[in-house]
């Protein structure tokens, strides 16, 4: 029966501006279609998990996010793009600097407006390379790294800028279960106190139904589904 608890707007609560907002977009690559009328909205301190088999449409939806492909016909509406709104991303490419160690590439991310000084930045890069088990590494160049060390480098950078939101893609595919949700707990820590927005592409199944958030499914460039993670 419906009642009152499942309406889903009411005049009492005020509009949320959604971080994301996809509407009836699409996108082709050619003759290809990666995204077919596509309805999505992403809100602030959503845990969002995009998930679909491999060339389902993911990295080019966390591409639009990012601002790095733009839809073919329909809209959408980025935070970032007329607020302070700050989107970090790890993607499959981590833009890492070879030659340079781990901890010279985390350093990227230190920025005087953010942080009371240099000492206190180094303290967190400290503390996020210890929950994530790379503080032995921190001197190691990163052209002497596996992949595991790299992405989780990167992830540290990206926290360390101090996102709003943070757009993962596959960020878990280099690591084994234990530092895939190790590395998930922190991100849901970032979430629960600081309020970070996250996108995470995955086709680990475990680790979302692990995890509170939402998914959105996509299957071939078709969103299937988009609601909370524990109705799959
Ligand atoms: N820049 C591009 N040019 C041409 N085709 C692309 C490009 N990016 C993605 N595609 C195609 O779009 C589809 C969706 O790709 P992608 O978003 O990377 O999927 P997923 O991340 O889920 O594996 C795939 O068929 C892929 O080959
Ligand atoms: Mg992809």
């Amino acid at each position: 029966m419906y009642t009152q608890r499942y309406a889903t707007s009411s005049p009492a609560v005020p509009k949320v501006r959604p971080v994301f907002h996809f509407d009836q977009v699409t996108v082709d690559f050619g003759k290809l279609k990666a995204l077919r009328s596509v309805q999505l909205s992403v809100l602030p301190k959503d845990i969002l998990f995009v998930t679909g088999a491999s060339g389902a449409g993911k990295s080019t939806l966390l591409n639009m996010m990012a601002g790095l492909v733009e839809p073919t016909s329909g809209k959408i509406q980025r935070l970032q793009d007329d607020s302070r709104f700050f989107v970090a991303s790890v993607f499959q490419d981590l833009r890492l600097w070879n030659e340079k160690t781990c901890e010279q590439n985390m350093w990227v991310s230190y920025d005087a407006r953010l942080y009371d000084s240099r000492e206190q930045f180094h303290k967190e890069l400290l503390e996020l390379s210890r929950v994530l088990g790379i503080y032995d590494h921190l001197g190691t160049k990163i052209e002497q790294c596996n992949g595991g060390l790299k992405s989780k480098v990167a992830m540290v950078r990206a926290l360390l800028a101090k996102p709003d939101a943070l757009l993962a893609d596959e960020p878990t595919s280099a690591l084994d279960r234990d530092a895939s949700f190790r590395l998930f707990e922190l991100l849901n820590h970032y979430n629960q106190r600081k309020g970070l927005t996250i996108v995470w592409a995955t086709h680990n199944r475990e680790m979302v139904k692990q995890f509170p958030g939402k998914v959105a499914h996509l299957d071939a460039g078709r969103l299937m589904y988009a609601g909370q993670a524990c109705f799959i």
